[in-house]
């Protein structure tokens, strides 16, 4: 069960599930791989979006595309980018242009996060940190938000944090990044709503990933079994991104309840 906040609205999402019409639909899943990533790719093959994946492992890109072959029939690409090497993004576009033309939704959920003081941090894990948790997604959207634009439909999905909304002892980078990419995804909902493109910041706390067991070594006293499941989550995202009517949702902040 998640408890949900949404800061500038706060409007219950009744999932239209049943009147979709999504099926098609090109989706562009970064960090695919992931712990997060993974769900959703399965949970919106189920739901019959194509969808285009990208990691830094092809070995895991391949059993993941496998798998989704196995119960479903929608296209899938996919595609190895690490987002820290400018000249790998700029392949991934071409790679999407080649195989879908286009995409209809972009989830930005490729991240980094180094917990390391401020002293010990360097200069280095500053700019990878934001060029995969900030300047990918920029560049993703500044491609394709064309597109959309023109569609006169898109969503765009960035996966924030709760970092995103304080300061954190050893995570200011990560922290920095998350407070960059809610800016952005702000400010994209003002330039994008008139278009029928829904931007949403979703911003959970620890999750049941790979990332959240680094999380759990950085402070044991949290509990990794109260973290939020990405199932669950993904589930939430996929609410979010077939809501078609006319309240919009911008910004959503999840934890989880335990009853
Ligand atoms: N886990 C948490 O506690 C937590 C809490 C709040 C928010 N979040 C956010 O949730 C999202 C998903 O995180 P997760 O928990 O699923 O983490 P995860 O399991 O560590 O997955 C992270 C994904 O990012 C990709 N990635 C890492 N470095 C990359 C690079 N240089 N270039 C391209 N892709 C790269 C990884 O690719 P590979 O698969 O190739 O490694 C992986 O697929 C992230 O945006 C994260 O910030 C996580």
């Amino acid at each position: 069960m998640l408890e949900f906040y949404i800061i500038n609205s706060f409007f219950y999402i009744v999932t239209q599930k049943k009147n979709m019409n999504f099926k098609g639909k090109n989706c562009l899943i970064t960090g695919a791989t992931g712990g997060l990533g993974t769900e959703l790719s399965l949970l919106l093959a189920k739901m019959g979006f194509n969808l285009f994946l990208t990691s830094t492992r092809k070995s895991s890109l391949i059993k993941l595309e496998k798998k989704i072959q196995n119960f479903s029939n929608v296209r899938t690409s996919s595609f190895v980018a690490d987002f820290t090497k400018n000249s790998d993004i700029q392949k991934l576009i071409k790679k999407i242009r080649h195989d879908f033309g286009t995409v209809d939704i972009i989830i930005n959920n490729a991240a980094i996060f180094y917990p390391k003081s401020m002293l010990s941090s360097s200069l280095d894990d500053f700019e990878k940190s934001f060029s995969v948790n900030v300047k990918a997604p920029y560049v993703l959207c500044n491609k394709f938000g064309h597109d959309m634009k023109k569609n006169r439909w898109g969503r765009i999905v960035n996966i924030g944090s709760a970092a995103a909304y304080r300061g954190i002892e050893n995570q200011s980078i990560y922290c920095s990044t998350k407070f960059a990419l809610l800016g952005f995804s702000k400010s994209l909902v003002q330039e994008f709503s008139k278009y029928n493109v829904r931007v949403f910041f979703v911003a959970p706390g620890p999750l049941q990933t790979d990332m959240g067991k680094i999380v759990i070594k950085n402070n044991k006293q949290l509990n990794y079994d109260s973290f939020v499941t990405p199932t669950e989550l993904s589930k939430f995202i996929l609410d979010l991104i077939v809501y078609e009517k006319q309240l919009f949702v911008e910004e959503v902040r999840v934890g989880r309840i335990d009853f």
